[in-house]
C-alpha cells in the first residue's frame, strides 16, 4: 500500500505537541504565581542591603548577645503564620489585630526595634525597595553567623503581607506543652518535616525562656528523664529558685542551652541526652515513647556538629520559602515594617 505523500498527522502531532506545551506553560504557571526567591533579588535594585543589615545586626548583637536569638525566633513566627511575610511585625491599630499579642508571642518576642533601626537604613539608601520579610530573614541568617553558626545563602523576593492572623498565631506556633505528635504535626502542616524540626528547634542553642514556659517541665518528668545524680540535682533546684512553683517569678528567665548559652553549637543536643532539656517540647525530642526517629537525629547531632549545622541551614532556607500565595498579589514592601502603607 502506498503511503500518502503529504499525511496531516506529522502536522496534527506537531500542533497537538503545541498546544500541550501551551497548555501546560498556563497550567503551571496558574499554580505557581509565585515567582520563586532568588539570590539576586536586590543585586541592582539595592547592592547595599545585604551588607547594611549585616552592620546593623553586628552593632545589636555586640551590644546584646540576646538579640541574636530574639530575631532569629522573630523570623520563625513570622513564617509560621501566613508563610514569611512579615506579619509579625505589625502593630495593632483601629483597623487591624495583630499578631504580637497572640499566646505564643505576648510578652516574649522581642526585638522589634533592632528591625526597625535595619529598616531605617534600608530605606534611606534604598527607598520602597527591600520587604521587610525580606529583611528579617536575612538578619535571622546574620543573628545565626554572629554567635558562631552556620552561613546560608538567603533565597530573596518575599513581600509583606498586609494582613496578619492572631487566630493562626494562636494556634499555628508550637507552644513548649505540646506533645510530639502535635509538635511534629505543626510543622508537617507547614511543609517541614520531623528532620526539619529537630534541627530547627536547635536553635535554642541561644536564648531564653521564661518559667511560666517551663515550670510545668522542672515541676514534672525533669527528674524522670534527666535521673540522678549531683550535678543534675543542683541545675534542677537552681531552676526551681528561679521559678518557683507557686509564688510567681512567671518572668523569670533561663538558657535554654545552659553549656553555652550564647553560642551557637550542639551542645542543645547533648543537654537532651542528658535528659536536662529545660522545654517539655525540646526534651520530648529524645525521650518520648514516640520519639524513635527525633531520638535517632538528637543523637546524631549531639555528636556530629557539622551535620547538625548542614540540616540547619538546609531546614532554615526551607522554612523561609514558606509563603502565602496571596501575598504576592496583595503583598508590597512596607515602608515601615510596623504598619501596612496607606
Ligand atoms: C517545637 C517547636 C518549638 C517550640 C515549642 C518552641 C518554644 C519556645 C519557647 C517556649 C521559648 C521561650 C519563650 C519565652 O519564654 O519567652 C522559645 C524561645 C526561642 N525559640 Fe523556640 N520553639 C520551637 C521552635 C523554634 C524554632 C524552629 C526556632 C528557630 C528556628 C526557635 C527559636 C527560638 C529562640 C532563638 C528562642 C530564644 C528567644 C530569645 O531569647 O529571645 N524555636 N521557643
Ligand atoms: C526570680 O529569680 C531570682 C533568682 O534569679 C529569685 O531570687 C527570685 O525570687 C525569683 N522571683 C520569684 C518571684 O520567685
Ligand atoms: C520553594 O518553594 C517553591 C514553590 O513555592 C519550590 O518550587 C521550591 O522548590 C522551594 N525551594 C526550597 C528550597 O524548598
Amino acid at each position: 500500500m502506498a503511503v500518502p505523500q503529504f499525511s496531516l498527522s506529522p502536522y496534527l502531532q506537531f500542533l497537538t505537541l503545541v498546544i500541550f506545551f501551551i497548555l501546560s506553560v498556563f497550567v503551571v504557571n496558574s499554580h505557581a504565581d509565585e515567582p520563586p526567591l532568588t539570590l539576586e533579588y536586590y543585586q541592582s535594585s539595592c547592592p547595599t542591603a545585604l551588607e547594611i543589615v549585616r552592620k546593623e545586626m553586628e552593632c545589636a548583637v555586640l551590644s546584646e548577645p540576646r538579640l541574636a536569638a530574639s530575631i532569629l525566633r522573630l523570623h520563625f513566627h513570622d513564617c509560621f503564620v501566613q508563610g514569611c511575610d512579615a506579619s509579625v511585625l505589625l502593630d495593632d491599630t483601629i483597623t487591624l489585630q495583630g499578631e504580637k499579642k497572640a499566646p505564643p508571642n505576648i510578652n516574649s518576642l522581642r526585638g522589634f526595634g533592632v528591625i526597625d533601626r535595619i529598616k531605617n537604613k534600608l530605606e534611606s539608601d534604598c527607598p520602597g525597595v527591600v520587604s521587610c520579610a525580606d529583611l528579617l530573614a536575612i538578619a535571622a541568617r546574620d543573628a545565626v553567623i554572629l554567635v558562631g553558626g552556620p552561613y546560608w545563602d538567603v533565597p530573596l523576593g518575599r513581600k509583606d503581607s498586609r494582613s496578619a492572623s492572631f487566630t493562626l498565631a494562636s494556634t499555628d506556633i508550637p507552644t513548649p506543652n505540646q506533645g510530639l505528635l502535635t509538635l511534629i504535626s505543626k510543622f508537617i502542616l507547614q511543609g517541614l518535616s520531623a528532620t526539619d524540626m529537630v534541627a530547627l528547634v536547635g536553635a535554642h542553642t541561644i536564648g531564653l525562656a521564661s518559667c511560666q514556659n517551663f515550670r510545668a517541665r522542672i515541676y514534672g518528668d525533669f527528674e524522670e528523664t534527666a535521673g540522678r545524680n549531683p550535678l543534675t540535682e543542683t541545675y534542677l533546684s537552681n531552676l526551681r529558685s528561679v521559678c518557683p512553683a507557686t509564688g510567681g517569678g512567671d518572668k523569670n528567665k533561663s538558657a535554654m542551652d545552659y553549656i553555652t548559652p550564647n553560642y551557637f553549637d550542639n551542645a542543645f543536643y547533648r543537654i537532651l541526652l542528658k535528659g536536662e532539656g529545660l522545654l517539655n517540647s525540646d526534651q520530648e525530642m529524645y525521650s518520648s515513647l514516640l520519639s524513635i526517629e527525633t531520638k535517632h537525629l538528637v543523637q546524631k547531632y549531639a555528636v556530629d556538629m557539622l551535620a547538625f549545622f548542614q540540616q540547619f541551614s538546609d531546614s532554615m532556607v526551607k522554612m523561609g520559602n514558606i509563603t502565602n500565595p496571596d501575598s504576592f498579589i496583595t503583598g508590597e514592601v512596607r515602608r515601615n515594617c510596623r504598619f501596612i502603607n496607606t
